[in-house]
């Protein structure tokens, strides 16, 4: 992989493809005009404990809540009659250059939402010159995604044997993988009661429930879950360690990702001796955590509550970013949850990330369009961006500071 956008990537285009309705758009996307018009589309589609896991959070939703309202407290102060014709919103991040300041963060059984949701993902991705980030809960072989998307990351959740550890590491980059991320804030199975008043379970079962679910959507039960099981059989969780990890319906993939509570900053040391590629650490909140990264030799980190799926109550990571940035020295400091406009992204971008994570508008995009719907959110949020830089009377992302951010009202670590 090389330190430019890949080859076969289209130009980045100075002119989003927005204008008037695409008559060749899915018909699901017509009325997508924003990322929030995403969530009830999903609901239609999705069986409701399907819809429910992924766009639910722990228990009383205070991180989730928060991680909207942070942007309210953040406005502009932008700049006028400045020429803002040719604008451009290329970035570099630990010297790699993507077309756009945002990714797709990893999200685990994707492909059970979407048809192959991990490779619709990662293909529009690819295509838009913007990384997609692998879950370690992902179905489908991580060898295979890094084929279709050269580009991609991986995100491992680590488990406490050395050997095996040392093992996905190789394999890893045995795929030419260049970026490992470790996440850093799932050691501990939160408490998301929404899972079982939807009636989300894990391992899911082949039982009357499913059944009824199933029979009220059956257009995702046809177009994703029974194509998935003809053509594909049974998914297993591909990519959680060195080898094929277990079905999705089998009992042992609960032991796979639940509990991991022994992980520390020794298994950053182990993997950051064995990795010679980019290492991220993601799910960092604390300053002092930001800090030990970069002690330890990490290239970046991902500031992340988990989009609220954790520790309910855990800061917005943007009130994080400030402290985090005094820090964070050279290393790249990016940021997730709760973003879904341009203008989330500029505000984190001004306050010094170097690069934005964006979860479930993605996963939904897949579910409902597979490449075209991912490829639609990457227009809409191609399109806010262009405009919003223009209004703000900058010309590229470089020059996006805190000078054109109005911060009285943002409360934040100091
Ligand atoms: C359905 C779903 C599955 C997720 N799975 C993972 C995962 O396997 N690994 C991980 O590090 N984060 C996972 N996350 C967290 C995301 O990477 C990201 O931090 C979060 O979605 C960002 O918030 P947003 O959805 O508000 O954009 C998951 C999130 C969702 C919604």
């Amino acid at each position: 992989m090389s330190d430019s956008l890949p080859a076969s990537a289209p130009a980045i285009p100075s002119v989003p493809r927005l204008g008037p309705v695409n008559q060749r758009r899915p018909r699901r996307l017509r009325r997508i005009f924003a990322l929030e018009d995403l969530e009830p589309a999903a609901r239609r589609l999705l069986p409701r404990p399907i819809f429910g896991y992924v766009a639910g959070a722990a228990e009383t939703n205070a991180s989730l809540i928060d991680n909207r309202r942070v942007f309210d407290e953040i406005q502009f102060l932008p700049r006028m009659l400045v020429n803002v014709s040719g604008r451009s919103l290329d970035c570099e991040v630990m010297g790699q250059r993507y077309a756009l300041p945002f990714g797709i963060a990893p999200m685990g059984v994707s492909a059970l939402t979407g048809y192959r949701g991990d490779l619709a993902l990662a293909a529009s991705a690819y295509r838009a010159g913007i990384p997609m980030v692998i879950s370690a809960a992902s179905l489908i072989r991580l060898e295979e995604i890094a084929r279709v998307a050269p580009n991609v990351w991986y995100q491992a959740y680590l488990s406490g044997d050395r050997e095996e550890t040392e093992a996905l590491v190789g394999r890893v980059a045995r795929a030419g993988i260049e970026t490992f991320v470790i996440t850093a804030d799932s050691a501990v199975v939160p408490s998301r009661e929404n899972n079982l008043r939807n009636g989300y379970r894990s391992p899911i079962r082949p039982d009357l429930a499913l059944l009824w679910n199933g029979l009220t959507r059956p257009s995702w039960s046809v177009g994703t879950f029974l194509r998935t099981f003809l053509r594909h059989g049974t998914p297993h969780f591909e990519n959680a360690g060195p080898g094929r990890g277990a079905p999705l319906l089998s009992r042992q993939a609960v032991r796979d990702f639940s509990g991991r509570e022994f992980l520390d900053w020794d298994i950053v040391r182990l993997v950051r001796a064995q990795w010679r590629g980019r290492l991220v650490i993601k799910g960092l909140l604390h300053p002092r955590d930001v800090a030990i990264a970069r002690e330890l030799g990490a290239d970046g980190v991902i500031l992340s509550n988990h989009g609220g799926r954790q520790l309910d109550g855990a800061l917005s990571p943007m009130r994080a970013l400030p402290a985090a940035m005094g820090v964070a020295g050279n290393m790249a400091v990016m940021i997730d949850s709760g973003f879904r406009r341009g203008t989330d992204i500029l505000k984190a971008v001004g306050l010094g990330a170097r690069f934005v994570f964006i979860g479930r508008p993605f996963n939904y995009a897949a579910a409902l369009a597979g490449e075209a719907g991912v490829d639609h959110v990457i227009d809409l949020l191609h399109a806010q961006l262009r405009a919003d830089l223009g209004m703000l009377g900058l010309r590229r992302l470089e020059e996006m500071s805190k000078e054109v951010l109005f911060l009285e009202n943002f409360r934040h670590v100091r």
